[in-house]
C-alpha cells in the first residue's frame, strides 16, 4: 500500500481484466478495418499502451495533446491544442483513447476537433468515468470504470505529475493536496 493511498479502487489485475474485455470488444467492432488509436496526452499513456495489446487488428498510433488549465478555468470549455495529430485521419476508422470522463469539456471539444477531420468513424474508449462531474454530456462507447467523485491517482492518473507510474488506481489522501504538494 502506498503511503499517500486512502484507499485502492481497482488493482493491477482488476484494471489488466477490464482492459483485457475492451480490447477483445474493440478488435470484434473494429474487425476488417483500418484502425488509428489516438491517445490524449498525458493520463490516458498508460492504458493506452495496454489496450492496444489486447487489441488483435492492425493498430496505427498517434498522440494528441490538450492545454491543461486549473480545473476552474477549464470550465469556459476552451481547449487549447498543444501538440496536434502527426497522421492524417481522414477516412479512417478514429478510436480517441482517454484516462478518465470528468467534466467532459476535454473529450466534448475534441469530439468536434477529431470530426472535422472527416474520419470514416469515431469512437471514444475511457478508462474511467466520473458521473457526478459531468458538466456537458459526451458520448463514450467504450468505458472501464464508473468511479465516485474523489480524487483518484495512478496508472497514469497524476496529483502535480506524481503518481502516474502506479500500476494500480488509488484514491489520494486529502492531506496529500490540501498540503498543496
Ligand atoms: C485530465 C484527464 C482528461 C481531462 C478530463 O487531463 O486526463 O484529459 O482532465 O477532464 P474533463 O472531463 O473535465 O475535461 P489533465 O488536464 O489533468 O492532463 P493530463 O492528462 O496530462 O494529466
Amino acid at each position: 500500500m502506498h503511503p499517500d493511498c486512502e484507499q485502492v479502487l481497482f488493482y493491477e489485475e482488476e484494471i489488466r481484466r477490464r482492459v483485457r474485455e475492451l480490447g477483445e470488444q474493440i478488435s470484434l467492432d473494429f474487425k476488417g478495418k483500418k484502425l488509428v488509436v489516438i491517445g490524449i496526452l498525458k493520463g490516458s499513456l498508460i492504458f493506452l499502451a495496454d489496450l492496444i495489446r489486447f487489441i488483435t487488428l492492425p493498430v496505427f498510433i498517434d498522440f494528441i495533446s490538450v492545454s491543461s488549465y486549473g480545473k476552474s478555468t477549464r470550465s469556459s470549455g476552451t481547449v487549447r491544442i498543444l501538440k496536434d495529430l502527426d497522421l492524417n485521419i481522414r477516412g479512417c476508422h478514429v478510436l480517441l483513447v482517454e484516462d478518465i470522463v470528468d467534466t467532459g469539456l476535454t473529450l466534448n471539444y475534441l469530439k468536434d476537433y477529431m470530426e472535422r477531420r472527416r474520419p470514416a468513424s469515431f469512437k471514444i474508449c475511457a478508462l474511467l468515468d466520473k458521473p457526478g462531474r459531468r458538466k456537458v454530456n459526451v458520448a463514450v462507447d467504450y468505458y472501464g470504470f464508473s468511479i465516485p467523485d474523489q480524487f483518484v491517482v495512478g496508472y497514469g492518473l497524476d496529483y502535480n505529475e506524481y503518481y502516474r507510474n502506479l500500476s494500480f488506481l488509488m484514491v489520494l489522501r486529502p492531506e496529500v493536496y490540501e498540503g498543496g504538494r
